[in-house]
């Protein structure tokens, strides 16, 4: 039930056509406070057509209105104030959340379309980073998100496992590295060479030529730089997937720039065909300048091709592969430009879809203020980030409930689940700082406090027996459940808002939102006491832990029973 519906129809009924019901809609407002009513429509909107006040207008027209289906209609002052019906409400709420259940909020908009999501996406030979967390778990929420919507999403790990640098770290491998080193810790050894190569080149200008030489027989398939390279890419994508397992995401596809290798020429001639190649300082480029970017470079002076050349033959092979209605980068905002030069060159080429690319950009995560990056040789090792958010959860839970059985499952939950909800609970551009005891704590705005709000509904339902509760019977008179009640009903449309602005944060919101409304409700009233409400509260008591899981699932967090 939509009630926003319900009340541009009564207003709309009473307008004698000025305004379409849409029209109406997209007017009114949900007062800050309560007791201003749950919907009000400015009267001033009609002010030039009616040649009247507002104040006058609002009047009359409340006049005019059915009252029937509300509690009351009002005017004040300029505005018509609109208060539902709460008891018809909250029964119609629990009603459809317990009949509905994990589907509470699924919605068709999509109509099954294809959405690939280019994720996480993280560098071989590199340790992946906290940006390539941010992408990873903003990716994963966003593919749970549009698939409630409707869409049918796949999740891409464009992983970085080609370009110049594999031809250095073929040259530097060969000069110092050894089989045994790189098997025993395969990511810091590749790290350690790749950085040795660029501490002696400074020195050493000839390792430069002896590494485009390594890239060019990769390029070429040359039976050596093939071997080492395919064994670089299994032994980081083993490591990946470790963190991958402990985050609890997979992928729906690992083809990354490599893969591309042989659609090159394709999108050269293409360009081509077009004559939007241009000759500059030996380089081929294609000029962005109607679109105020700086030229996109395709072809090196020596015929090497780069990451945007890839990614123009990849947004081809998706479109392609999956006819997407919409096509997704989950990628850092530094590479802002990249995208715009992608989209634009797309748009030269005459493929209209390049409207339907988005790059979906995220701010940059400090530690305890500190920025992070890999250069600077603060390498923030992603899997100990969640290894020490784990231990943390175990201290807390061997503190607050030292019996609980599969302690160690959950503390799992609760240290990965929180990790992910602090990323995925502020806007996605927004930077923010990680302090990792802020990050796990049961109370506040954190991921652990949900989960815990959940797992105490849970319990209270153990408690009551839950097989008995009868989702027919649902009306709470007491006025304490209404902020809950709202909630519950919100969230078919925080689906909606979160899908269009990509953005898992309206979900942790609301997530936090009503899990800190439902406690209220809870610390302020007697649940289990033998009344006539008794089943109707516990009936919200359930409404409230299926809404909250599904968010919490939409998250990628998982909820506990017990904590
Ligand atoms: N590997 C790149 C990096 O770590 C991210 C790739 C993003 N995806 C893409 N299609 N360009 O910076």
């Amino acid at each position: 039930m939509d009630y926003k519906q319900q009340v541009a129809q009564t207003i709309s009924s009473v307008l004698d056509g000025q305004l379409s019901v849409e029209d109406v809609y997209t007017k009114i407002e949900v007062p800050k406070e309560t007791k201003m009513g749950d919907y009000a429509f400015p009267a001033f909107a009609l002010a030039k057509t009616m040649h009247k006040a507002p104040q006058m207008i609002a009047q009359e027209l409340v006049e005019k209105i059915d009252q029937a289906g509300f509690e009351k209609v009002e005017p004040a002052g300029p505005y018509i104030n609109f208060f539902l019906d709460k008891k018809v409400f909250g029964s119609n709420v629990i009603k459809t959340v317990l009949s509905e259940k994990e589907q509470y909020g699924q919605n068709e908009d999509g109509k099954g379309g294809q959405v690939p999501i280019d994720m996480s996406s993280p560098n071989i030979a590199k340790p992946i980073s906290m940006g390539h967390l941010r992408s990873t778990v903003i990716g994963n929420s966003l593919s749970l998100i549009m698939n409630k919507n409707g869409y049918k999403s796949v999740k891409i790990n464009h992983l970085g496992d080609w370009g110049t640098q594999f031809g250095k770290l073929i040259t530097a491998y060969k000069l110092w590295g050894s089989e045994e080193e790189v098997k025993a810790d395969p990511i810091n050894k590749l790290l350690e060479y790749y950085v040795r190569f660029h501490q002696e080149d400074q020195e050493k200008p000839e390792l430069d030529d002896i590494a485009r030489d390594w890239f060019k027989k990769l390029e070429d398939g040359d039976e050596e730089a093939t071997e080492l390279w395919k064994w670089f890419r299994s032994e980081s994508l083993k490591s990946f997937k470790q963190i991958y397992d402990k985050l609890g995401i997979t992928f729906d596809s690992y083809k990354g720039e490599a893969f591309y290798n042989d659609k090159m020429d394709e999108v050269v001639s293409m360009l081509e065909d077009r004559n939007l190649l241009k000759e500059s300082r030996g380089a081929q480029v294609v000029d962005l300048e109607k679109y105020n970017l700086n030229p996109a470079l395709i072809k090196k002076t020596d015929g090497a091709t780069l990451y945007i050349t890839r990614d123009l033959a990849a947004a081809i092979y998706r479109y392609r592969t999956y006819d997407f209605v919409q096509s997704l980068y989950v990628v850092g905002a530094e590479q802002i430009n990249h995208f715009k030069q992608l989209k634009a060159v797309l748009k030269e080429m005459g493929f209209d879809w390049s409207d339907d690319i988005h790059h979906v950009p995220f701010g940059l995560i400090t530690l305890n203020g500190k920025k992070l990056s890999t250069r600077s040789g603060r390498v923030v090792l992603l899997d100990e980030v969640l290894d020490d958010a784990i231990k943390l959860a175990q201290t807390q839970i061997d503190e607050k409930n030292p019996d609980l059985k599969n302690a160690d499952k959950v503390a799992h939950q609760v240290g990965v689940g929180a990790v992910i909800f602090h990323d995925l609970k502020n806007e996605r551009t927004n930077s923010f700082d990680f302090n990792l005891e802020e990050v796990v704590r049961f109370e506040g705005e954190t991921g652990p406090y949900v989960q815990y709000t959940r797992a105490r509904a849970e319990s209270i339902l153990r408690k009551a027996g839950d097989a008995s509760i009868n989702a027919e019977d649902n009306v709470i008179s007491d006025p304490q459940a209404w902020e809950t009640l709202k909630a519950l009903e919100s969230f078919p449309n925080v689906v909606k808002k979160a899908a269009a602005q990509y953005e898992p944060s309206v979900i942790a919101k609301f997530a936090l939102h009503l899990a800190k409304s439902f406690n209220k409700y809870y610390a302020n009233s007697k649940i289990l006491a033998d009344d006539a409400e008794k089943n109707a509260r516990l009936a919200l008591v359930q409404s409230v832990s299926v809404v909250l899981k599904e968010a919490l699932r939409l998250l990628g967090v998982e909820a506990p029973e017990e904590m």
